[in-house]
């Protein structure tokens, strides 16, 4: 018998197609709902999408199916800002963060970051492979399909490159989908404090230009890493943010930036004048910086993780964002500093309160918009035929309870390139005091 090789996927209460692509401004939040929608997987891709379970049925006799069992079907969420590769733990200086110092002065005295530097340039591949696994492992259970990834805790060529290879390694072992970023701007390191342009030097005449050849050699298939920059103060200022950009940008390299978090520097604009695919974090942009972007295609990724984990109150301007078309996307910005946070659910809840986003545009933030950000959005991002099979099945049949509940993971089923993954067990329907002794 030949084997099945389709798979249908029905009884959902709605099926978030998130069709059409990115979306702009007002627009963003169409979730391109089918009540009781279906779709068919062949293979790794989707094949078809529609709610007529007759014209399916005799379309696709053959095909397995999977009973949605009257819950939402999405798609996977995209993280496109993450720092998940790195060693070590900082509660210590959440500890200090609580007593009253601040997160630039605690990097301005050598700590913060560059304390994650030291321990992740002390281990290994392997060290950082299995310290990572869980945080990948969490990330994708609570529904998080593919991710931004970036390296920045190494700051020498060889520790940069060895994240590199965490990533590569770790993405290949998957189903969790990895996106490389370099971010060897991430901090000045401690060789270099006196001087800090020789080492944006050393980034732009040794580091990029190493990185072409490397990356030719061990991952020959794959598009260029973005190259990315942490535009702040006490890390980076907008001239050597832009020498570095420009030079990524003549070898090739997409571009990203971190802009905004603390200090309004002019990245955002910088971003845009150099179609960076995304300008990250914007919490304190100004609004000739909010224009210029939204004139662009550089995605604006808001990381509301951020000044949660800060205990700030300053979140991004998502509504003057929209207001002035720009588009709009969500991610966690998972790191041991500022965000240790896998759930991008979370993020949508906070989005919600902090931003005043609706649970229809945290989604398409964290779906559509964020593929676009990482440049993804013609594989990933929505249900339609053609793109990769990620979807997720919620445990909820109403999509708004996104964004209304936080603190529960709602995926109960993930399928990735088309196979599925259960990430929960159901509540049992009688007691659950069974306990193993
Ligand atoms: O995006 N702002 C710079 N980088 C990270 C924080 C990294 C860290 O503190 O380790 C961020 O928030
Ligand atoms: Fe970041």
């Amino acid at each position: 018998m030949k084997p099945n090789k389709h798979l249908l996927i029905h009884n959902t209460s709605q099926l978030l197609t998130l069709s059409g692509g990115a979306q702009r401004g007002e627009g963003l939040g169409s979730l391109g709902l089918i009540e009781g929608g279906m779709v068919v997987i062949e293979g790794e891709r989707i094949l078809a999408v529609g709610s007529n379970e007759k014209s399916f049925a005799k379309q696709f006799p053959q095909a397995s199916t999977f009973d949605a069992q009257g819950h939402v079907v999405m798609p996977g969420f995209v993280d496109p800002h993450t720092h998940l590769v790195w060693a070590g733990d900082r509660a210590a200086e959440f500890e200090m963060r609580l007593q009253g110092k601040t997160y630039l002065e605690i990097l301005q005295s050598g700590g913060g970051i560059l304390s994650t530097v030291q321990a992740t340039r002390n281990a290994s591949v392997a060290d950082l492979v299995s310290q990572t696994r869980g945080r990948a492992w969490r990330a994708f259970c609570h529904g998080t399909t593919t991710a931004e990834v970036k390296t920045g805790y190494g700051l020498t060529l060889d520790s940069e490159i060895k994240q590199l290879q965490t990533i590569l390694s770790l993405g290949s072992e998957g189903p969790f989908e990895l996106v490389p970023t370099f971010l060897g701007a991430h901090a000045i390191p401690p060789e270099y404090q006196q001087n800090t342009n020789a080492y944006v030097d050393l980034i732009c005449s040794q580091m990029l230009p190493y990185l072409i050849n490397w990356w030719r050699e061990h991952a020959p298939d794959r598009p260029l890493p973005f190259v990315d920059v942490f535009c702040e103060r006490g890390a980076f200022d907008l001239a050597q943010s832009r020498k570095i950009l420009k030079k990524a940008k003549i070898l090739g390299f997409p571009l990203k930036i971190h802009a905004d978090e603390f200090d309004n520097l002019g990245g955002a604009a910088l971003a845009a004048e150099l179609g960076a695919a995304s300008a990250d974090h914007l919490v304190k942009t100004s609004i000739p910086d909010i224009k210029a972007l939204a004139k662009s295609n550089t995605v604006a990724v808001s990381l509301p993780g951020t000044p949660f984990g800060l205990g700030e109150e300053d979140y991004s301007p998502a509504k003057e964002i929209l207001k002035h078309n720009g588009l709009l996307a969500l991610a966690t910005d998972t790191n041991p500093g500022t965000s240790w946070c896998e759930s991008i659910q979370f993020i949508i809840a906070l989005a919600c309160r902090k931003m005043g986003l609706t649970p229809a545009q945290a989604i398409a933030a964290t779906t559509i918009n964020a593929a676009a950000a990482i440049q993804c959005d013609t594989q990933i991002g929505s249900i339609e035929p053609g793109k990769q099979a990620d979807l997720l099945i919620l445990e909820t049949a109403d999509y708004r309870h996104l964004g209304y509940r936080f603190g529960t993971n709602l995926v109960s089923y993930i399928i990735k390139q088309g196979r599925i993954y259960p990430v929960k067990q159901p509540a049992p329907e009688t007691s659950f005091m069974t306990g193993v002794s």
